[in-house]
């Protein structure tokens, strides 16, 4: 079960527009997303209510999308206003229309009760066009379920790991971290004080060879799956604890994470930097190696799922480091339960 009402990264902007229809499966419904002739994007369920085919396979006609098969046409509401061969329109013939909205290089949908959809509620990620940052980022297609995921990335311990060759150091692992929660966030912390850099920060933060850092790692987790990230690093002792980062490079890892169903994934992300803004290798330099990272944990991940659905899987045994990321689901699946049911916290504490 998904979180309904919420807001969910549905696409990038680049990838919807008027030639070629965009099918996108997300919480196990068939989207599909397009752009009316003023550019605003749409998204509609992508099953024609006449006959369940895919409305995606089919072309824009001015603002409206004809159905490939019998040639039944909707507009952007999802409301049927054309069939071939008859004056009128079956009532009841429409598909779902998505609440959209366009924002900071990606795609929004709302897949819950429309009415409850504020554009006021979506997520902030400002650093994907803000003039004082660069950022780039990709769509990356995860074989496990979203959560597995979402708890990747609050516990960067793995990072010694998995990461080994790419973003860690074995320092990461050995310091331990911190975990705050409020009802709507989690935020975990790790400071890995005087510890040699990976190899891609020294070259983008321009450290000497072997010089010492102080290395910080801030990550928010809001529901339903993101994470923002909060990292980087600066000459040790140089007061970037205290909050002088003027001797190092700050960075923010952006990851709008999406199911697709319930064992396949949508990962959107981003890296944006705050320095060398007008040296675009740097930005290509930087989404490099978390790609190269990221397909690290895609496997990994991978593999996760594959077990969990194998054999007997007992339940799981959890360490310090797992502090966040339990914060984190448990938040998650209190929210899914609550929107399920909304009389069940209601009920118990009448029982009480
Ligand atoms: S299935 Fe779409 S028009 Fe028949
Ligand atoms: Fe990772």
């Amino acid at each position: 079960m998904f979180l309904k009402n919420a807001w969910y990264v549905g696409a990038w902007d680049t990838e919807i527009g008027r030639q070629n229809l965009l099918r996108r499966t997300l919480l196990n419904e068939p989207v599909v997303f397009y752009r009316q002739e003023d550019g605003t994007p749409v998204a509609l369920e992508d099953k024609c209510a006449h006959r369940h085919a895919p409305l995606s396979e089919g072309k824009l006609v001015g603002d409206m999308i004809q159905c490939p098969y019998h040639g039944l046409e909707y507009n952007s509401d999802g409301d049927c206003v054309r069939v071939p061969g008859q004056s009128n329109v079956p009532p009841g013939c429409r598909v779902r229309s998505y609440p959209v909205v366009e924002r900071n290089h990606w795609i929004w949908l709302w897949m819950g009760d429309p009415a409850l959809a504020d554009p006021d509620d979506i997520e902030d990620f400002h650093w994907m066009d803000d003039p004082g940052w660069r950022a780039k980022g990709e769509l990356m297609h995860l074989k496990a379920d979203y959560k597995l995921l979402v708890e990747n990335l609050l516990d960067l311990s793995h990072l010694s790991y998995i990461h080994a060759t790419t973003l860690g150091t074995s320092a990461v692992a050995e310091t331990p971290m911190s975990v705050d929660r409020s009802d709507s966030h989690v935020t975990v912390t790790r400071w890995v004080m005087d510890s040699t850099p990976p190899p891609f920060f020294e070259k983008a933060g321009g450290f000497a060879p072997d010089e010492h850092v102080d290395r910080w790692q801030h990550i928010t987790w809001t529901p339903p799956a993101f994470v923002r990230l909060d990292v980087g690093a600066a000459k040790a002792g140089t007061g970037a604890k205290e909050g002088d980062r003027s001797q190092g490079i700050t960075m923010r890892n952006l990851n709008a994470i999406t199911p697709e169903t319930d064992k396949t994934t949508h990962y959107f992300w981003a890296q944006a930097h705050d320095f060398r803004l007008d040296e675009p290798w740097i930005t290509d330099l930087l989404v490099a190696n978390i790609h190269e990272a990221f397909l690290e944990d895609l496997e990994i991940i991978g593999l996760q799922q594959i077990n969990i659905d194998s054999g007997t899987t007992q339940p799981r045994i959890d360490i310090n480091h797992d502090g966040g990321g339990l914060q984190a689901i448990r938040t998650l699946e209190a929210m899914i339960d609550a929107e399920n049911d909304p009389g069940a916290g209601q009920t118990a504490q009448a029982a009480e």
